[in-house]
């Protein structure tokens, strides 16, 4: 059956803002917008993008028992990552969550929200634009207009690479661990780019 995005959107906005912080909801909020924007530069439905941003933190609160019972029904295992901080499944859940409890079935909207906290290889476009939009979203602190007008002048794959590079350096300095997933992730636009 044919979904109307914009209730489907309007319902999961409120139930974002009901279950998250206000900062969390307004970065949920950003992100929708940032995605909408980059979905209609990719000839993606900007309503596709916008749903798909609006709900991807929308179990950020979700308590560890219930994230781990929401993800585990999208048939994939539980990494050890995910069974020591739990909290990394909160993209996952939601995925399960947005088809369970809202019926969405839109297979690209659910991998890009199970997939924005890692990235992972072989994704669709909505996906990997979600990656980025939760991460130069202007709330973000680096991100300036200039920061911005440049980097969306890009192809996406190009835009995807620059902006997981950055963060990648960004995480190196920090001295943190980056996971395979999103390893995998960068060596595929490396390659997608270089071709
Ligand atoms: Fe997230
Ligand atoms: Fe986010």
């Amino acid at each position: 059956m044919q979904i109307n995005l914009d209730d489907k959107i309007e319902e999961i906005r409120k139930y974002t803002m009901a279950a998250v912080n206000e900062s969390r909801y307004e970065h949920s909020v950003r992100t929708a917008g940032m995605c909408e924007k980059l979905c209609e530069k990719n000839g993606i439905d900007p309503k596709r993008g916008y749903l798909a941003g609006i709900a991807h933190d929308m179990c950020k609160k979700m308590d560890d028992d219930l994230l781990m019972k929401f993800a585990s029904k999208d048939g994939n295992p539980i990494t050890q990552i995910e069974k020591d901080k739990p909290s990394l499944l909160h993209g996952r859940a939601a995925a399960v969550k947005i088809r369970q409890d809202f019926g969405v079935e839109d297979e690209e909207i659910i991998q890009a929200i199970a997939n924005h906290t890692f990235g992972a290889e072989h994704l669709c476009d909505l996906a990997k634009i979600l990656y980025i939009s939760d991460k130069i979203e202007p709330g973000r602190e680096h991100i300036t207009k200039d920061y911005l007008d440049e980097l969306l002048k890009l192809p996406l794959n190009e835009m995807v690479y620059t902006v997981l590079k950055e963060n990648l350096d960004y995480l190196a300095k920090k001295g943190k661990s980056v996971s395979g997933l999103t390893m995998k992730f960068m060596k595929e636009l490396e390659r997608d780019i270089s071709k």
